[in-house]
């Protein structure tokens, strides 16, 4: 342990690495890393800002909850440590390995229309391929068979299935350890998104609206910084981190082009997630505007 003096009082702050008590389980492409840094704006939050994929890769698993504890940030004893990885949400084996390390963690669930998340999902696996020099498809080659039906082989097809891992985790964890983010409305308007956030968590509300700002050229929000503590001499460990936010984008990765496609392959396609989701809707006790 650290002991950092604030140098004014007589009080000091115990920064340590702490195990996560906020997780971020998925969804893959919903909308997690825009979440996540939304989230950090917080005072009280500190952010693993890579993914660690502890609980769904079985040889980082095996390395044990001091190796998971060292991946951790610095944090205080006020902070809230939160990790994302968005294989979590459709890792079997998951919701009981992280109940095992803290049965009161909780949860967060970012979703978007499952269409659109499918898209997106498709337009990441293509730029990777693009990255091995492999040629790039068509989404309709992939997402349907040649009979024109939807290929329920296809691996990305299933993560936008969520009602099939929710009740995993519902198996496991009460649901109200679990609040469920909707991520179309995270992309159109955040800071709502985040005060339900801030409720959930039982957090002040420190998150401010004008934290947020569309940037026409990225087409999405951006986030800037807290000029309140711009020049403020007694600030913490956790306020110098959190003053990186000056003004940020998501990176170029985040907010990509998606593939046109033509209006019938997404009918079939909605066609097909419509009992899915409302299912999904049943489970969670919550509505999302999803075309059908
Ligand atoms: P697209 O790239 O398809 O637009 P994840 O971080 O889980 O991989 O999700 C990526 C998605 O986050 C992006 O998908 C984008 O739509 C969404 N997103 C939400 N808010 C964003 C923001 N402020 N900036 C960039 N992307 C954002």
């Amino acid at each position: 342990r650290n002991e950092v003096d604030d140098g004014n009082q007589s009080t000091s702050a115990a920064v340590d690495r702490r195990l996560p008590r906020l997780l971020i389980i998925g969804v893959r492409k919903g909308g997690t890393r825009a979440l996540l840094e939304m989230l950090n704006l917080h005072r009280d939050i500190a952010m693993v800002p890579v993914e660690v994929h502890f609980f769904d890769k079985f040889d980082n698993y095996q390395r044990g909850l001091d190796w998971y504890r060292s991946q951790m940030p610095l944090s205080s004893d006020a902070q809230l440590t939160v990790e994302k990885s968005p294989s979590y949400y459709v890792t079997p084996e998951v919701p009981e390995r992280v109940y095992a390390m803290n049965p009161h963690v909780q949860l967060v669930l970012i979703v978007r229309d499952p269409v659109t998340r499918l898209l997106s999902d498709f337009a990441q696996i293509e730029a990777s391929r693009a990255a091995q020099n492999l040629p790039n498809r068509r989404f309709q080659d992939v997402a349907l068979l040649p009979n024109g039906e939807v290929n329920t082989q296809n691996r990305a097809l299933h993560v936008s299935l969520y009602a099939k891992f929710l009740s995993r985790w519902l198996h496991v964890f009460p649901r109200r350890q679990l609040h469920i983010v909707d991520g179309d409305r995270l992309i159109r308007d955040p800071w709502p998104e985040l005060q339900k956030v801030e409720r959930f968590l039982g957090l002040e509300h420190l998150i401010r609206r004008d934290q947020f700002y569309f940037n026409a050229t990225k087409g999405f929000f951006c986030l800037t910084g807290t000029p309140a503590d711009v020049g403020n001499d007694n600030l913490t460990a956790a306020d110098e981190h959190h003053n990186h936010y000056h003004h940020k984008c998501l990176a170029g990765s985040k907010g990509r082009r998606h593939p046109q496609v033509p209006d019938e392959v997404i009918s079939v396609l909605r066609q097909f997630f419509a009992p899915h989701n409302r299912k999904f809707f049943a489970m969670v006790g919550q509505d999302f505007d999803w075309p059908e």
